[in-house]
């Protein structure tokens, strides 16, 4: 990614992203890459790691599944062996389908649930003892339907909402180690396999721009932004919080005029 800092914030710093194969999590560890950091990836498939690591400055991509604690915990192993102890955590692997809770069954609720809420609980968990402590920034990855309840999205929506307590509870226990635990909640981001689920036509892209208060999708830049600012000794005071770089989506539906005449 460009526009690197001149003065590379992340040097000699170490991070660890899961779900970083594609889209808003890759933009963030290539971000990292970019400022300095050195960059470990995972992701379910061995063959797409790879092929991201590829795409990040000296990154590492390895295969490891967020609902299996062990393979996780190996793979943060493999971290510290290759580059030393782990300052910057990000979380954010996840899955999406769009179904009525009526058309999932059991297993399709548990599945998100197990990606997303469970692989945030593993991923963070296991992370603690490879942690550079004092001074580690940890962050998940959440979204609007934390807080919005939306049709078609009652497994994310429950996993989301669990991800934001369980950040907020972890700020509080591990606060007086030196660590910090955030949560960043993007809005519709451009370009990724989320809004491809989300918004598959052009009319419902469309609808979706039209409802956000800044008018349009998101980059993958603008999360990688608020990332890099979390992970970096500017947000030294700030734990527990969820930032919303969404647009506005969290406040409701803005597609009426307001500014008429006024604009
Ligand atoms: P994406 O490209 O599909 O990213 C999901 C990543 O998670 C992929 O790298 C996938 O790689 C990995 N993954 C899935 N299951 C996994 C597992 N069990 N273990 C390890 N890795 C796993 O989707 P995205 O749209 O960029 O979303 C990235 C994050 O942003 C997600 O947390 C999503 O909820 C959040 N978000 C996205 C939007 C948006 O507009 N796109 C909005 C709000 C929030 P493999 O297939 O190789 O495992
Ligand atoms: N509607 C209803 N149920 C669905 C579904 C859909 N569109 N897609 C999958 N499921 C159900 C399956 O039927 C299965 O339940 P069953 O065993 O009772 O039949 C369950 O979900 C698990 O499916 P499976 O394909 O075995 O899961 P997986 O672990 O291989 O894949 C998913 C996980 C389903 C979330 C898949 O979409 C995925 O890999 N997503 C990652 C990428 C992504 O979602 N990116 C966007 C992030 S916001």
């Amino acid at each position: 990614m460009d526009n690197a800092f001149k003065d590379q914030p992340l040097k000699g710093k170490v991070a660890f992203i899961a779900g970083a194969s594609s889209g808003i999590n890759l933009g963030i560890a290539q971000h990292f890459a970019t400022n300095g950091a050195k960059v470990a990836i995972i992701s379910r498939s061995h063959e797409k790691i790879i092929a991201a690591a590829e795409t990040v400055e000296g990154g590492i991509g390895m295969a490891a599944d967020v609902r299996d604690y062990e393979s996780v915990d190996k793979a943060l192993a493999t971290t510290v062996e290759q580059f030393g102890k782990v300052d910057i955590v990000v979380s954010g692997a996840a899955g999406n389908f769009v179904a009525p809770a009526l058309g999932m069954s059991s297993n399709g609720f548990k599945t998100v649930v197990d990606i997303d809420l469970i692989g945030t609980f593993n991923v963070l968990r296991a992370s603690f003892q490879y942690l550079n402590r004092p001074g580690a920034s940890l962050m998940s990855i959440t979204a609007p339907q934390a807080h919005n309840p939306s049709m078609f999205q009652a497994h994310v929506c429950a996993a989301k909402a669990g991800i934001n307590m369980l950040t907020q509870c972890l700020a509080m226990e591990w606060g007086p180690a030196g660590v910090r635990v955030n949560a960043i909640s993007p809005g519709p981001i451009a370009d990724t396999e989320g809004m491809a689920r989300l918004a598959p036509t052009p009319e419902m892209e469309a609808a979706v721009k039209a409802s956000v208060a800044m008018r349009g999708y998101g980059e993958k830049r603008d999360v990688a932004d608020v990332a890099m600012y979390l992970a970096t000794e500017n947000a030294r005071y700030i734990t527990g919080t969820i930032i919303d770089c969404d647009g506005g989506t969290k406040l409701g539906n803005a597609s009426g005029d307001a500014l008429g005449e006024f604009a």
